[in-house]
């Protein structure tokens, strides 16, 4: 009994770290919205998408790179940081989807 409470805690934390939302860097509050992107795609049958949203070099250094899951059911896209960010003035974020399903994710770049 205890040893499957036990088990069910470990999967419970292993599942919650299955993020689809990520964050890299840190926001401070006086940092400016760059750019705000929501990428939504519909489900592609026995494929998944993979979209790159590219924020190209600014004025501005990045603070911080946040995305969303707008699904909020474990179905959407996981996120990766494929260049720049945090202390660069570009940034490329990765959604990788799942097969047979659609994404909605939201991608924010901060910077000051
Ligand atoms: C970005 O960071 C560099 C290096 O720290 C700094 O020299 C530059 O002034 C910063 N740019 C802005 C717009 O704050
Ligand atoms: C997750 O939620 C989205 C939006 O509500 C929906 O379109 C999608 O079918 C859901 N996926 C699963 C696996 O339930």
């Amino acid at each position: 009994m205890r040893l499957l409470l036990v088990l069910s805690v470990v999967l419970a934390v292993i599942l919650g770290c299955h993020a689809y939302s990520a964050t890299w860097g840190r926001r401070v509050n006086n940092d400016f919205l760059l750019s705000r992107t929501r990428e939504v795609r519909n489900p592609i049958k026995n494929n998944y998408w993979n979209v790159n949203v590219n924020y190209p070099a600014g004025f501005y250094n990045i603070s911080a790179v946040i995305v969303y899951d707008n699904f909020k059911n474990n179905s959407g896209a996981s996120p990766s940081l494929y260049s720049g960010g945090p202390g660069y003035r570009f940034a490329t974020v990765n959604l990788r989807g799942q097969v047979n399903r659609g994404i909605d994710s939201t991608v924010e770049v901060w910077g000051r």
